[in-house]
């Protein structure tokens, strides 16, 4: 009896002690939950429908649309219905992403029956089916549309498989005025994220295993290549203008891990610059397959970006979310925040941060995970009487 009894009184007396002390560093909170999705082996991209509280996913697997309601306050998911997307479960739907020509309207991209898809997504009701208000076949020779943009007058999308006819890969663009106007440009193995330069106009392309980046002028249809130098870590995936400073991309890695190295496109220059994340832990080895823009808590106006590191090419490299916090010149790291995804070897793939949480889809977990980024102070969860009530327990039960 007193041996069980002694180590009761110590942990007691410990607890006795942290209560009646006021804390010297308050500790933030950062909840992360995760949403159970249909089960299949490939959970991938997701948007928002603007204006709405639904968010579309892909599940490419078997095909399936994903429309998920949020809670309007919280934007907590809180139902699902599942769409076949397609003509069959072997279609690949892959790309979501919103359309401002066609406000209220979705793309979507079925990699495996090589078409695009505009589609009313139904945001009157849950259960209402998503309608396609529009298909564009991708032409010959190119083949395989993962993901799909819509850019200023043209939609895009990287055509990720090589082509029957040409064995080639291909960035494919399309009039939104004249769908029938399209334009193959050419492009290394295999093309991914597209994105533009405002300033410049200039599109970009990452191609992951080929490790470089197309640019493309729109105007000549002239492109050429930015390769990145091996020396900082290979296979640029993640693409997006951010930070009102030019593109970022970040770098996947590859069996062997990542460098948690993620860069910056100066279209002005025709340059790359890179950043290296610094934390031994998790960050030198990151393999960052997606990014964001992290818009900055209040009170806080440093520019930050979401990385997000996956487990997707090597379990070296952990699911985690990265929030780095750059210089006001955008070339130094001055913060690094790791929250590491609860599920591991999930192989995180996308980054979708709402007006106010963060979500990330991972892949092989058929699962979506929710971070609401929250200053919360510890203690300050409680309502306040409690959280000021400095009552001292004296019995564990
Ligand atoms: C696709 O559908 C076929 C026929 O209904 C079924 O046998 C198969 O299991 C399905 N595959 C997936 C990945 O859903
Ligand atoms: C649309 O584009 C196609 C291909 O360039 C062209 O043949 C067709 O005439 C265009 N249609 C209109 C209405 O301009
Ligand atoms: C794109 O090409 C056009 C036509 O050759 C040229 O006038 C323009 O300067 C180019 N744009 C850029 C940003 O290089
Ligand atoms: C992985 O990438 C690194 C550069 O980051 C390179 O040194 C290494 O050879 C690559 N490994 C494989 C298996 O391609
Ligand atoms: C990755 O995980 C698998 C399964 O847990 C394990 O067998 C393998 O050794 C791991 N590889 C690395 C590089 O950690
Ligand atoms: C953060 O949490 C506080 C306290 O629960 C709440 O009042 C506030 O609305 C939250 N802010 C965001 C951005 O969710
Ligand atoms: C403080 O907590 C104790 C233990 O739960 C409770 O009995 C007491 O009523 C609380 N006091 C106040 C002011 O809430």
């Amino acid at each position: 009896m007193l041996i069980s009894g002694f180590p009761r009184l110590v942990v007691l007396a410990l607890a006795g002690t942290a209560l009646s002390q006021k804390p010297v560093t308050s500790l933030v909170s950062r909840r992360l939950t995760e949403y159970v999705l249909p089960v299949t082996t490939e959970t991938h991209e997701l948007a928002r429908v603007p204006g709405t509280d639904f968010v579309l996913l892909s599940q490419m697997s078997n095909s399936q649309l994903v429309k998920i309601q949020l809670d309007a306050a919280s934007e907590a998911p809180i139902a699902y219905q599942a769409f076949p997307m397609g003509k069959n479960n072997q279609s690949g739907l892959h790309g979501v992403w919103p359309s401002k020509k066609h406000p209220g309207m979705m793309w979507l991209s079925l990699q495996w029956e090589n078409k695009l898809l505009l589609v009313d997504p139904g945001t009157d009701d849950l259960s209402t089916p998503p309608t396609i208000i529009q298909t564009i076949d991708i032409p010959e020779p190119g083949n395989g549309p993962h993901c799909v943009f819509e850019i200023g007058d043209y939609v895009w999308a990287g055509l990720k498989v090589a082509s029957k006819q040409t064995s080639s890969f291909y960035v494919f663009s399309a009039s939104l005025s004249n769908t029938s106007d399209t334009t193959l440009y050419p492009c290394l193995n295999s093309p991914v994220f597209i994105a533009q330069d405002p300033a410049t106009k200039l599109v970009y392309a990452t191609q992951d295993a080929s490790s470089s980046i197309m640019r493309i002028n729109t105007t000549d249809h002239s492109t050429s290549q930015l390769p990145i130098p091996p020396s900082v870590g290979v296979n640029p995936v993640g693409l997006t203008n951010a930070l009102g400073g030019g593109l970022w991309f970040t770098l996947a890695g590859n069996a062997t891990g990542g460098t948690g190295t993620f860069g910056r496109i100066n279209p002005a220059k025709n340059t790359l610059t890179f950043l290296q994340l610094k934390s031994p832990l998790l960050g030198t080895n990151a393999g960052l397959l997606h990014l964001a823009d992290a818009a900055s808590p209040p009170g806080d106006p440093a520019p930050a970006l979401w990385l997000l590191s996956t487990s997707l090419l090597s379990n070296a490299s952990a699911d985690a979310l990265i929030r780095v916090t750059l210089d006001a010149d955008l070339e130094n790291i001055v913060g690094e925040e790791y929250i590491s995804i609860p599920t591991q070897n999930a192989m995180t793939h996308r980054v979708l941060t709402l007006d106010k949480t963060v979500m990330v889809s991972e892949l092989h977990t058929f699962t979506l995970a929710q971070l609401a980024y929250n200053n919360t102070v510890a203690g300050e969860w409680l309502p306040a009487e409690a959280a000021s009530n400095a009552t001292v327990y004296d019995e564990a039960g």
